[in-house]
């Protein structure tokens, strides 16, 4: 089958001048008209609290935006009437179908749709022009045709510029954005199409304005999304009122009625504390009331928090294994451990690192005792006690005296390697006995002449 292609007419009406495509969408547009007449290929995002409301269909879509948010009309054609033809034609007619179109368009995006037209018997399919009455400015109606058989098919083009401009004469939107009826009427005939066309300036979603809604704290209406905030509430919801905003602006920012505001480290900005900057980088105010500090806690050795701990609003806090206020305090216990592997002797406290000795003990693990009695009148009556159950704790012998292990010798020859020997007087018998004392870490060694001296006085 032959398809020709004929250009068959051109329409008319003159058009504004051409505008070049925008490229990007008005991201920063205020609503959602604004935002659809910025750019064919722009849409809308009706979801609450998104970030991003203007941008094209992906830019939308990796903002985060669902489909079922996305505004993004396309205008559309619908048929009004498709009568069909139940006479036969007649010779000097032409048959038109569809009848009538209903048409919206969004500026920047073409309409097409197909026109059958059946010539008069007899008469060839041939160039035939096509007549529109007067189109409103900026919309462009064009045909293509085709014939197929003894019919002619012509597509329709109908694409409107932009939508008119508040400068633009008429006053009222109706008159601005239609609705028009454009007849189109082939040349040398009578019958027509006729479209209504209607400009598709105006989101729909703007007719679905929700007053006082929950979306805007009920001090607002929700349009396409967006909140449209009575007075005097603004923000994102409507959530802030102006006279409470700026009247208790700095109030907000004093920890108390008569604290400095942010206490005097920092400025108050929309009712919250913006910290000033400290000239060394590391140090920082922080909290609510810029109350906090990093660099404001106690220091040992010049070091803040002793170099063991962070400083934080105020108080060090100090890494494991030390402690105290500015983490001085080593919990390490090794320099506190005597000899016989007692933490300090069992006669103080390890604290940070040194033993604090009772009284009368001194010496780094509490080991001397300058006023002590020495070693032989310390441990004379558990010698005695042990020795021969006599003495001032005989009763309390093995309570007291258990440390002591006492070996008996006859005579003061039979000790061996004797340096000196402790004497005593016991109370018993006024006898004077002789022993030696080694005193070890854990336990008392005595070696105790059983044989007395008495003399009598
Ligand atoms: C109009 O009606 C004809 C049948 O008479 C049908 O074939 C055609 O698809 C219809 N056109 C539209 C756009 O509905
Ligand atoms: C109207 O259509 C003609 C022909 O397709 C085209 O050259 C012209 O740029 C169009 N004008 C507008 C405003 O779309
Ligand atoms: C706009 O349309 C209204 C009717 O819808 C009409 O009364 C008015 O005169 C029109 N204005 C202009 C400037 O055409």
């Amino acid at each position: 089958m032959a398809v020709k292609l004929l250009c068959l007419g051109l329409l008319l009406a003159q058009l504004g001048p051409s505008r070049a495509k925008q490229q990007t969408c008005l991201t920063s547009a205020s609503n959602c008209d604004e935002c659809m007449q910025s750019g064919p290929e722009c849409a809308w995002c009706t979801a609450p609290h998104s970030n991003v409301r203007c941008h094209t269909l992906k830019g939308l879509q990796r903002a985060g935006c669902r489909k079922r948010y996305t505004y993004n009309s396309q205008g559309g054609v619908q048929v009004v009437r498709n009568d069909s033809s139940s006479e036969p034609v007649s010779p000097e007619a032409v048959f038109l179908q569809p009848q009538e179109f209903s048409l919206r368009l969004r500026p920047g995006v073409r309409q097409s749709f197909p026109l059958t037209i059946t010539m008069p018997t007899g008469q060839h399919t041939a160039e035939l022009a096509m007549d529109t009455t007067p189109v409103p400015a900026g919309v462009n109606v064009t045909f293509i045709s085709s014939v197929n058989g003894n019919l002619l098919v012509v597509q329709v083009n109908v694409e409107a510029a932009r939508c008119p401009s508040e400068s633009d004469d008429s006053s009222q939107m109706q008159n601005r954005t239609g609705p028009w009826s454009v007849h189109i009427t082939p040349r040398g005939f009578s019958q027509s199409v006729k479209l209504e066309i209607t400009l598709e300036c105006q989101c729909d979603c703007t007719r679905n304005r929700e007053e006082n809604s929950l979306g805007c704290s009920g001090r607002g209406a929700l349009v396409c999304g967006q909140c449209e905030c009575n007075k005097p509430y603004f923000g994102q919801q409507c959530q802030r009122d102006t006279d409470l905003f700026f009247s208790s602006n700095e109030d907000a920012c004093r920890s108390g009625p008569n604290a400095p505001v942010c206490n005097g480290r920092g400025k108050c900005v929309e009712g919250f504390c913006e910290c000033e900057n400290r000239v060394n980088p590391t140090e920082r105010y922080t909290g609510q009331f810029c109350e906090c500090s990093n660099f404001d806690c106690p220091y040992h050795n010049d070091r803040i928090c002793g170099g063991h701990g962070r400083c934080e609003c105020g108080d060090c806090l100090c890494d494991d294994d030390w402690t105290g206020e500015d983490c001085s305090c080593s919990m390490e216990t090794a320099s506190c451990m005597a000899n016989n592997q007692k933490l300090c002797n069992d006669r103080g406290m390890c604290q940070c690192g040194i033993c604090v000795c009772e009284p009368p003990y001194t010496g780094p693990t509490c080991e001397d005792c300058p006023v002590c009695q020495g070693p032989c009148q310390q441990h004379a009556e558990c010698v005695e006690c042990r020795a021969f159950g006599t003495g001032a704790k005989k009763d309390r012998c093995d309570q007291e005296c258990g440390y002591l292990i006492v070996t008996m010798v006859e005579t003061k020859q039979d000790v061996p390697q004797t340096t000196a020997f402790c004497k005593m007087r016991s109370r018993d018998d006024s006898c004077v006995f002789y022993y030696t004392f080694s005193n070890l870490p854990s336990e008392g060694r005595s070696t105790v002449v059983r044989t007395k001296e008495c003399r009598p006085n």
